[in-house]
C-alpha cells in the first residue's frame, strides 16, 4: 500500500487533538478524527478447543514507565494487531484482516504519575458502593452493566452489543471454557411472590433481583490480544465485543475516544461491575487517573476480579448537542504490580479506547465506517 509512514505517524500521534477553547469551564468532549478501519479479507479457521480456564483478572508487571519504553508499533504491526477473530455460537471461527486508511489526530500522553499507596486492589478504605434497589439498578447508567456467564462484567454499547475485556473470552492462547455457550446476564426484579410488598426494614433486600440471560451470537477479539502468549503488551488489546442473539431493549451507553486523564472532569473515571467478593451486587466506584500511556489508563479504583470487562465512563459536555453525555472511554482490564525504582507499586489498569480502537469497535457495531467518523 502506498502510504507515507512518517506522515502517518506524525498525524496519528503527534498532532494535538483539536481542543475546543470554550468560554466556559465545562469539561467538553474533544473532537477526534477517527481513522477508517475496514475488513480486507476473511478466512475460516479451524474450530477452537475452548480449553483455557476462565480468569477473572489479568495481572502484569509492566507498568506505565515500562510501557512508555516500548517502541511505537510499525504500521504493519498495527494492522496485525487490529486484525480480529470472530467466534460464532456454532463454534466456527474466522480471521479478518483489516485495512487502515485515514489518519486521526490524537494528543500525546504525558507523565502524570502521582504518589501512590502500596496496597492491593482495594486502596485504603474500600470506596466502592453497592447499588441497591431496582430504581437504581434498572435505570441508566447502572442498567447498562451486564454479567457474562464466564464471570466478568460487560457494558451495553448498542441495541445488540456488549463491550467487555478480551480475557473474559480468550486467554491469549485459547478460548476459555464457556466461551462457545457465552451468555449475558441482565439484572431483573424477581417476580413478587403473592404481592407481599416490600421489606420496609431492609429496602435493599426487598428488591430481589435475578439475572435473565441472553445468548451471544458472535464475539470479536482483536489479534493484538491473541498472540499465542499472554504478554504484557497484550493488555493494550484486552477488549472484545459481543453480539447478542436478540436486542436487549435497554438504554445503552455510547463509546467514545478516550481523552487524556487531565481532560477528564476532576481527572476521574467511573465504572460499575459485578465484583466477585460481593456476589449478586452491582458495585459502583470512581477514582482519579494516576498515569496513562497511549493505550492504558492507570488508576487505583477499588476493584476485584469480576469487575473486569466493565466499561469505564465519564460524563462531559457535548458542545454540538448542547448537553451532558456519558460515554465509555475504556475497559477495566486488571491489576498490575509495577516496580518503580525498586519501589513496588500497584495499579488497576483500563484499556483506553484510542481512535483506532474506536474505529474498529464502531465498525463491529455498525458494520460500516461512515457512521464511525466522530469519536
Ligand atoms: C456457523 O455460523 C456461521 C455464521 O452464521 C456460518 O457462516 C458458518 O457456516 C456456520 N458453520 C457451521 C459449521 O455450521
Ligand atoms: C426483611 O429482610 C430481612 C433481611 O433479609 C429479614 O430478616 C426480614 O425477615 C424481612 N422482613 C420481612 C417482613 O419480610
Amino acid at each position: 500500500m502506498a502510504i507515507d509512514m512518517s506522515a502517518f505517524w506524525f498525524l496519528l500521534f503527534l498532532v494535538p487533538c483539536v481542543q475546543l477553547q470554550g468560554t466556559n469551564t465545562k469539561p467538553t468532549w474533544p473532537n477526534y478524527k477517527v481513522p477508517v478501519i475496514v475488513p480486507e479479507s476473511t478466512t475460516g479457521l479451524e474450530k477452537p478447543h475452548f480449553d483455557a480456564a476462565p480468569r477473572l483478572d489479568v495481572s502484569g508487571s509492566c507498568g506505565p514507565d515500562c510501557h512508555k519504553h516500548f517502541p511505537t508499533p510499525t504500521f504493519g504491526e498495527l494492522k496485525e494487531n487490529m486484525a480480529y477473530e470472530t467466534l460464532y455460537s456454532n463454534g466456527s471461527r474466522t480471521l479478518t484482516e483489516v485495512g487502515i486508511y485515514v489518519v486521526a489526530s490524537k494528543a500525546r500522553t504525558e507523565n502524570g504519575a502521582g504518589k501512590s499507596r502500596r496496597k492491593r486492589q482495594i486502596y485504603g478504605h474500600d470506596t466502592r458502593f453497592n447499588i441497591y434497589g431496582k430504581n437504581f439498578l434498572l435505570n441508566y447508567p447502572f442498567s447498562t452493566s451486564v454479567k457474562l456467564s464466564t464471570g466478568c462484567t460487560g457494558t451495553l454499547v448498542a441495541e445488540k452489543h456488549v463491550l467487555t475485556a478480551a480475557h473474559c473470552i480468550h486467554d491469549g492462547k485459547s478460548y476459555v471454557k464457556g466461551a462457545q455457550k457465552l451468555r449475558v446476564g441482565f439484572l431483573k426484579p424477581k417476580v413478587k411472590d403473592g404481592g407481599k410488598g416490600g421489606n420496609r426494614t431492609y429496602p435493599g433486600a426487598s428488591d430481589k433481583m435475578k439475572f435473565q440471560w441472553i445468548r451471544v451470537k458472535r464475539t470479536h477479539v482483536p489479534k493484538g490480544w491473541i498472540k499465542g502468549n499472554a504478554n504484557d503488551i497484550g493488555m493494550d488489546y484486552d477488549y472484545a465485543l459481543l453480539e447478542l442473539k436478540k436486542p436487549h431493549k435497554r438504554q445503552f451507553m455510547m463509546i467514545g475516544v478516550s481523552p487524556t486523564g487531565r481532560q477528564l472532569p476532576n481527572h476521574r473515571i467511573h465504572f460499575s461491575g459485578f465484583d466477585n467478593d460481593r456476589p449478586g451486587n452491582l458495585v459502583y466506584r470512581f477514582c482519579e487517573v494516576k498515569d496513562e500511556t497511549y493505550d492504558l489508563l492507570y488508576q487505583q479504583c477499588d476493584a476485584q476480579p469480576g469487575a473486569s470487562g466493565s466499561g469505564v465512563y465519564v460524563r462531559m459536555w457535548r458542545r454540538d448537542k448542547q448537553k451532558w453525555e456519558r460515554k465509555i472511554i475504556g475497559i477495566f482490564s486488571g491489576h498490575q504490580w509495577v516496580d518503580r525504582n525498586g519501589d513496588k507499586q500497584d495499579f488497576n489498569v483500563a484499556v483506553r479506547i484510542t481512535p483506532l480502537k474506536y474505529a474498529q469497535i464502531c465498525f463491529w457495531i455498525k458494520g460500516n465506517y461512515i457512521d464511525c467518523q466522530d469519536g
